[in-house]
């Protein structure tokens, strides 16, 4: 169950200058609140072998490899997890877990070492430099839509010049997991991985869409056509079901691509059950 957060009133009153590089909001507490801090070993892994695959060139190019894990919940388990799987692509690279919740950082401090720090903050970010990648990750889906292009451009306004902001949603255990992109231009695009037989059409990922599109699944809506397309495709390849779901997959994804759908990324990704798509494609209506 999803426990909604209260409506954001620095991030809507625009009041970013108080909220970017490391300051907090009007009354100077982190901005954002507190939520149930659910989380679960290993559910982020679809996303971070997505960060140390296509896009571990951001990193490997910072200048600063810092790197934000905001919002990581009652256990630091998924930041340490982030922690260790970008340090394979950089070495020097520093992770900091950033919790609303006071009580959560002191629980994570003990698993501080070289490179992975925790501290108190919300989305003002409360650390020095620009970070490189921040993920947020089943944070923004509790708060208000109104809100999230307002956090979204807060976020945005700390990354670092080929800096990536991630929204992303996942169920309890990743086996359903969709993200956002966004640099410091705007939203990129929308990716969904989904675990091959823990479904049977791939619109049932709309349960797990971030904020910015769960409520726009809905006729007229870009992310509903991009839903019923991939439906089409997915039951187009059926035969190839005989040689296993990857095959099939990759078949959706090919098929979308030869439709005109902005498809990023490659057969290497898809045969792990993950599409990506320009965000203009299924960027909801004004
Ligand atoms: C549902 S948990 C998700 C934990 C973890 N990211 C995951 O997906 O497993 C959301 C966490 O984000 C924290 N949070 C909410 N708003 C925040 C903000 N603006 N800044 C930092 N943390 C925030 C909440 O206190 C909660 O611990």
């Amino acid at each position: 169950m999803v426990q909604k957060a209260e409506r954001v009133a620095p991030v809507r009153a625009g009041n970013h200058s108080q909220g970017g590089a490391g300051g907090a909001g009007k009354s100077g507490k982190p901005i954002g609140n507190v939520t149930r801090g659910t989380t679960n070993p290993n559910r982020m892994r679809r996303l971070d072998r997505w960060l140390a695959g296509p896009q571990a060139w951001r990193l490997r190019r910072a200048t600063d490899p810092l790197v934000i894990d905001l919002g990581y919940g009652a256990s630091p388990a998924t930041a340490v997890e982030l922690f260790d799987r970008l340090s394979a692509v950089r070495a020097d690279v520093r992770v900091a877990g950033i919790e609303i919740e006071p009580a959560r950082v002191r629980a994570a401090k003990a698993l501080e070492r070289a490179g992975l720090s925790f501290h108190v903050g919300g989305f003002e970010i409360p650390v020095p430099g620009q970070p490189v990648i921040v993920r947020a990750f089943n944070v923004l889906r509790q708060y208000e839509e109104a809100d999230v292009e307002a956090i979204w451009s807060l976020v945005r306004s700390r990354l670092s010049p080929d800096g990536l902001f991630i929204d992303g949603t996942c169920d309890e255990i990743g086996r359903r997991v969709t993200w956002v992109a966004l640099d410091v231009g705007g939203p990129l695009s929308l990716s969904i991985s989904m675990r091959f037989g823990g479904f049977v059409l791939p619109s049932e990922i709309a349960e797990r869409l971030p904020k910015a599109l769960i409520h726009r699944n809905v006729p007229g809506e870009k992310i509903h056509g991009f839903l019923q397309a991939l439906d089409k495709a997915w039951l187009n390849a059926a035969p190839l079901a005989a040689f296993g779901n990857r095959q099939r997959w990759t078949a959706m994804c090919r098929s979308m691509l030869d439709g005109g759908w902005p498809v990023h990324d490659g057969p290497s990704r898809w045969r792990l059950g993950e599409l990506t798509v320009g965000w203009d494609a299924v960027a909801p209506s004004p």
